[in-house]
This record gives structure tokens, sequence and C-alpha cells, in this order.
């Protein structure tokens, strides 16, 4: 008999910036608007999609949008409308987890990524799986292709020889975890979003809505290094890959110029854009970090300048634990929340 798998959560799951402990504060500034019931809530760089998702069970319609496809895939699963048949994902699903990785033949997957992010036998098992999701695509509907997808997302993410992100692997060697496809909760009550794999800045000019949450990268970090092995699962163009202690693949269209000089730039345009009443940005106060990455590339006084243009704005500090690779200072660490009240006329 198939023994019951627990399910995970949309926050289970290592990404840098997650906001799960950031959503009551949140929640508390919205509600003092007094919103009326099915507002509009917009994540436009969503990450790990918890803000949005934590709305959406809130009744709010959200807009949810990220530059990453391995981010979207989410999004698309666990905000999506289609019905999706759960007997038919659990049935594939313990076909997959039945499967002997031993007997498995190479793949792109444990070439590429084997005896460095995953041991070969889970990596053999990773890029089976990945593949079999393709094959199977004209069985599967979008919502339950995406579903599975994000499994695979998720469940890579449990194993990985990492310190909770790819920009290198570990150098010791990985252990064999016995792959397992776990399944991601689904919430049958929520209201379905509207979903993106979009710019920024792009999408800001098409969207009118209420609320306007916004929580871009504020230092050089790419996200795309962060996570580039899940990109490119989620992908599946099977690109070569850089040697190296990381493997990644060419993906310049993937950066995010919030990580360069001209963010501040791109931050006002952005705001000059938004056609919302409520703006909500969530910023760290890495600015003083000791290194040349962790260094701020928009600075508070720049996030208010252009916050003021738009309305009055509201500044709230929250005491908060961030990530932090090693070489800063972080105990005085606080997570910000500007809230911007957009004048009528804007
Ligand atoms: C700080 S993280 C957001 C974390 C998110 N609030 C959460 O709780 O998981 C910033 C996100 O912005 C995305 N991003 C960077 N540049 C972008 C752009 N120009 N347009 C859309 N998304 C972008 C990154 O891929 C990353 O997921």
């Amino acid at each position: 008999m198939q023994q019951e798998l627990h399910k995970m959560k949309i926050n289970n799951r290592r990404y840098i910036g997650c906001k799960t402990k950031l959503l009551e504060y949140i929640n508390k500034e919205v509600e003092k608007y007094h919103f009326k019931d099915g507002s509009s809530f917009v994540d436009l760089f969503a990450g790990t999609g918890v803000v949005a998702y934590y709305f959406a069970q809130k009744g709010y319609k959200t807009i949810v949008n990220d530059l990453l496809y391995s981010n979207y895939v989410v999004y698309k699963a666990l905000l999506g409308k289609e019905k999706m048949s759960l007997s038919k994902i659990d049935k594939l699903i313990s076909k997959f987890n039945s499967i002997n990785s031993k007997r498995l033949q190479d793949n792109y997957f444990s070439k590429t990524y084997g005896n460095k992010y995953f041991s070969i036998n889970d990596a053999k098992k990773i890029g089976y799986i990945r593949d079999e999701i393709e094959t199977n695509k004209n069985k599967l509907n979008k919502r339950e292709y995406f579903y599975l997808i994000s499994c695979l997302i998720y469940s890579c993410d449990k194993i990985a020889n990492t310190v909770g992100h790819y920009e290198s692997f570990l150098k010791t060697k990985p252990l064999d975890k016995n792959f397992i496809l776990k399944p991601i909760e689904i919430d049958s009550n929520i209201t379905p979003g509207i979903i993106y794999n979009s710019d920024a800045n792009l999408l800001s000019k098409k969207i009118n809505a209420d609320i306007v949450y916004l929580d871009p990268p504020y230092n050089a970090r790419q996200y795309v290094n962060f996570y580039h092995v899940l990109e490119n699962l989620a992908r599946w163009n099977k690109p070569t890959v850089f040697e190296g202690n990381s493997m990644k693949f060419k993906r310049n269209e993937l950066k995010s110029n919030y990580c360069r000089k001209k963010a501040p730039q791109l931050f006002d345009e952005l705001i000059k854009n938004l056609k919302c009443k409520l703006i909500i940005v969530s910023y760290s106060n890495t600015y003083k970090a000791g290194s040349i990455s962790s260094v701020n590339t928009i600075s508070p006084g720049q996030i208010l300048d252009s916050l003021k243009k738009k309305g009055n704005v509201i500044v709230k500090k929250i005491k908060y634990p961030a990530f932090n690779s090693g070489k800063t200072d972080m105990s005085n660490h606080k997570e910000i929340l500007y809230i911007c009240e957009v004048d009528n006329e804007s």
C-alpha cells in the first residue's frame, strides 16, 4: 500500500527574502484602509508567492508575477483556476515514487548535476520524473502539469547538497537521499489569481488595481544565480552548462536590472506608472552591509523620494531576522514597510 505522503505548504521552500514572517504585519497595514471584499492585490515581485497566496486566501483578487519561470509554475499550480484530478495526480506520484533509481539510465539531470547538487541516483530519478511529466503532458491539463513540476521543484529543494541556494554546491559528495516526490497542499477555497511571468516594469503599465505590493531585489545578488538549477528543471530546455562549482546555464535575459546601478531609476518609473490606491513596499536595510554584493542598489531615501511623488507615505520599521551569508553584521537588521496612499489625481 502506498504510504500517505506528508503534504508540503507553499512556504516549505528555502527562498532568500521570503516574507512568510511579515504576512501579519502587511495585513495589519492593509486592513487600516478598509478595502471592500473582492478588492484586488498585486504582487509584482512575488518570489515564492506567499504574500499573494495569503491575500488570495482572504478573498482578494490577486495578480501575481515574477521574472523566474520556476516561480510562475508554482503560482499556476497553487493559484490556478482549472480543476485538477487529484486521483490522477496521486496515481502518477505513486508511480514515480515506486521507481528504483538504481535501475534508471543516466539522463540530462544526472549528467549535469549528479555527484554535485544531488547523488547520481537521486539526480537520475529527478531527471526521469521531469522527462515523464513532459511525456504525459497531453494527458494532463495545464494546472496538473504545473502542479507536478512544482512538486518536483519543492521536493528537490529538500535534498539539495547546498546551503539553501545554488550559487555553488557543497564540497562534500552528496549522499543518496532516496528522492521522493512529495505533494504540495492545494487550497480548494482559494480565490484564483491572474498570473504573469514578466518584467515588473512592463507589467506595471498594464494593470489597474486597489493594492500593489512591491518586494524587488535590493542588491547585486541575482535570483537566477541562486535558483538556476530549479529554473533549469522547470524550463527543461536542457541547455549546456558552464563547468565549475555551480553548473549555471547561459541566462542573461533572466537577470534583473534591479540588481544593477539603474535600479533607482527603474523603481521611480515603476512607481510613476502604477495605477492603484495603495502601494506597499518591503525593504531590508542592508545598506551598510559588509560585502559588495550585499550593498543595496536602492537607498531608503530613493524609495521615499519616488513614493512621495505619488502620495502620502508612512514608514514602519519591523525587527526581523534576515538572510545573511556571513560577512554582514545584521544584529540591527530591520525590515521596513513603506505604505503610500496614492493621491487621486496621480
Ligand atoms: C525579494 S524576492 C521576493 C520575495 C517574495 N516577496 C516572497 O515572499 O517570496 C524578489 C523577487 O523579484 C524577482 N524579480 C527580480 N527582478 C524582477 C523584475 N524585473 N520583474 C519581476 N520580478 C523580478 C526575483 O526573481 C525574486 O523572486
